[in-house]
């Protein structure tokens, strides 16, 4: 009796296991492990020494209005636009390379964060290489990134642009980490709703300190 509870409950416990993941792993395991690269990269003492720490107080960087691109964003995107998981995922690489070559450009040669940032940019290189990898077939066939996302990427690109904001470089990078939680929550098992505003409140409390 208890032995086919316990042989139950761990049926169960085995199940509630592998579920989730079978359910909601759309993004291929390779593009996982260079996104899940990113995120230890990216960590809460990371982002706080080298982009808060290393920069003078209120330091600010001035950006593309575009590369202020977060949670809320994606789910007004997400609302008002068709689009599919990759052009957002496309969408985030585009804006958060820029995000780094920005930060690099106002970073010294022997600025101690500035191999932080290179490190930071290979490393989305390598997301992007993947990615397209992954995705060459669609593109090659009929994929055409949705005229709004191709506008988005092209004002970012091109910053020939007049609305600028000032922003503190962390916050650049806190939005690229929760953007890429709610954009490839799969590679996280999707464990909490990453694409909710409230879950990356300030004071919410979590079980890992890593907003
Ligand atoms: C963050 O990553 C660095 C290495 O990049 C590591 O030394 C540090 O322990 C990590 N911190 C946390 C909280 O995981
Ligand atoms: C930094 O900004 C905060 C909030 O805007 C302000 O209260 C604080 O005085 C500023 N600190 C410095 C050193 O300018
Ligand atoms: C994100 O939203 C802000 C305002 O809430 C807007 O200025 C910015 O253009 C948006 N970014 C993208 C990429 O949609
Ligand atoms: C976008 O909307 C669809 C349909 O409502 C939903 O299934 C998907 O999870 C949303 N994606 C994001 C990143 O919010």
């Amino acid at each position: 009796m208890t032995r086919t509870a316990a042989w139950l409950s761990a049926l169960v416990l085995g199940f509630m296991v592998l579920l989730p993941t079978a359910v909601t792993s759309t993004t291929p395991a390779g593009l996982c492990k260079s996104i899940n690269t990113l995120k230890d990269s990216l960590n809460f003492t990371n982002r706080r020494q080298y982009m808060k720490h290393n920069f003078p107080i209120n330091y600010t960087i001035r950006v593309h209005y575009e590369e202020v691109f977060r949670v809320r964003n994606i789910s007004k995107l997400n609302r008002t636009q068709d689009l599919e998981a990759q052009d957002l995922q496309e969408l985030w690489l585009v804006i958060n390379q820029e995000v780094l070559k920005k930060v690099l450009r106002v970073l010294p040669e022997r600025h101690p964060s500035r191999k932080y940032v290179s490190d930071l940019e290979h490393l989305l290189r390598m997301v992007e290489q993947v990615f397209q990898q992954v995705f060459q077939q669609d593109q090659d066939e009929e994929r055409q990134t949705r005229e709004r996302i191709r506008e988005i990427c092209n004002r970012v690109r091109h910053s020939d642009v007049t609305e600028w904001k000032l922003v503190k470089p962390k916050a650049l990078l806190d939005n690229c980490y929760r953007t890429m939680h709610c954009l490839f929550c799969d590679c996280f098992q999707c464990q909490e709703n990453f694409c909710d505003v409230l879950h990356w409140k300030r004071g919410k409390k979590r079980p890992s300190k890593q907003a």
